[in-house]
């Protein structure tokens, strides 16, 4: 990948992964049909689709348009042999909080990365509310012997939203009310969600408080996703740090608990602009416009970390070309992401000629020094790969990813996206 000399055009995201997830989970789970518009085909979505296929619901999928024959709160069927979630940290701990509530036993594994990603999170809150859980020592694969669920108030050691909505789905299922307690507030689509099916769900944003009542049959919806926020940061960045860009990115889910890059972008000196903002589906979306800045230095640390906890890669990117220091704390869930993000982030933009120091809990960043092309090691990291493509493009020389296949997790057309408003193709084999 070369240097490139202005962004330019329109771009239109694919759907939102987490709202992608949850529209199968719900959908399954409710009476009747649901339709997804604009799903998300990413590979991490179709482990979902695959895995309540294992469980017996009729799913049909056609491009971006999925349609679920859901059999009600318990139309579940035993799978035969192991559930799948490939690479998917979201299907694993969402679809456990539902296992639990099942009066069958399941198990679930999944690739060498979410093999050693943490599970005892979740396990642990599931014990408490009655499951039966087996696990590698709090790691894949686990076998879940479902049933007899009784509920909690569960005050969770970290922010979540994979926790969170695990505990809130095995509340559909268990005797009395489920509430979950976060110590900031994490993404809120689980919540939204059940509440469009038809859940008896309750939330208290100022006290991160969300607490559920069995007893509502859920009714299939018609969905439509809006555009991922996570995906939109990848052209959000390219256009701030790459020289003479304009870029309109069409149809952002811009809901306040993932948009914690726009105000991030704000203080450092970002030119963006929101056209057109508008409610989709319950979930807040606009268009966004950024052009070339010149960006600085900020601190980002505290209650905001949740809100952009999955841009923190490219976020450290923007802040590689921003003049001063940028420090990003309190972000130590980041080692516990599909890569270690503190280490790969940090190993990768050093290459690039920056000068970073990972902490314990984040980065600081001494950025304004140019960057030079680099052979990036991706660690099979969607979000890495990506980041390290936004850097490469407004870096010196030559870059090259040890693998960009793995952006399908996420966003299969990424290279094709990004080629398009660069002009040119961007990939180089
Ligand atoms: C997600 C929650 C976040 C995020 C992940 C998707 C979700 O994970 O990093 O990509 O859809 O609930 P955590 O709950 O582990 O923070």
């Amino acid at each position: 990948m070369h240097k490139c000399k202005q962004l330019r055009g329109e771009i239109r995201v694919p759907g939102d992964k987490s709202i992608s997830h949850r529209g199968i989970m719900l959908g399954s789970l409710a009476r009747g049909k649901t339709c997804l518009h604009g799903f998300l085909s990413g590979a991490d979505c179709l482990s979902s689709i695959e895995c309540f296929r294992r469980l017996g619901i009729q799913i049909e999928r056609e491009g971006e348009e999925v349609t679920i024959h859901g059999r009600g709160l318990y139309g579940l069927r035993e799978a035969c042999g192991l559930l799948d979630a490939g690479n998917s940290g979201t299907t694993t701990r969402l679809i456990s909080g539902i296992l639990a509530g099942q009066n069958f036993t399941t198990g679930i594994t999944g690739d060498d990365s979410l093999r050693k990603r943490p599970m005892k999170r979740v396990i642990e809150p599931l014990g408490q509310m009655g499951a039966d859980i087996r696990s590698a020592d709090g790691f894949l694969p686990l076998t879940i012997r479902g049933g007899g669920l009784h509920g909690i108030d569960y005050i969770s050691p970290v922010a979540s939203a994979q926790v969170k909505s695990c505990i809130l789905l095995a509340g559909l299922f268990a005797e009395g009310s489920t509430s979950v307690t976060e110590p900031a507030v994490s993404r809120n689509h689980t919540e939204l969600m059940l509440k469009g099916f038809g859940a008896d769900i309750r939330t208290d944003t100022k006290r991160h408080y969300s607490c559920i009542r069995p007893g509502s049959q859920l009714t299939g919806q018609d969905i439509i996703v809006p555009g991922d926020i996570s995906s939109a940061a990848y052209f959000l960045v390219a256009g701030l740090i790459c020289q003479d860009s304009d870029i309109l990115i069409k149809n952002v889910n811009t809901n306040p608990t993932r948009a914690g890059i726009l105000s991030v972008i704000e203080a450092m000196g970002g030119n963006i602009d929101y056209i057109d903002r508008r409610e989709v589906s319950g979930e807040e979306v606009c268009d966004i416009n950024v052009r070339t800045s010149q960006l600085h230095g900020t601190v980002i640390e505290g209650d905001i970390i949740p809100t952009l906890i999955d841009e923190l890669p490219v976020i450290a990117v923007m802040a590689a070309f921003a003049d001063g220091e940028t420090i990003i704390r309190d972000a130590a869930e980041l080692k516990v992401k599909e890569s270690d993000r503190i280490a790969t982030v940090s190993e990768n933009l050093r290459a690039m000629g920056c000068d970073i120091r990972p902490t314990d809990d984040g980065f600081v960043i001494e950025g304004g020094r140019p960057l030079h092309g680099a052979l990036i090691h991706t660690y099979k990291d969607h979000r890495i790969a990506m980041s390290f493509a936004v850097a490469s493009l407004a870096a010196d020389g030559e870059s090259e990813l040890d693998d960009y296949a793995c952006v399908d997790i996420s966003y299969p057309g990424f290279f094709r996206d990004l080629s398009g408003l660069c002009g040119k193709s961007v990939k180089h084999f």
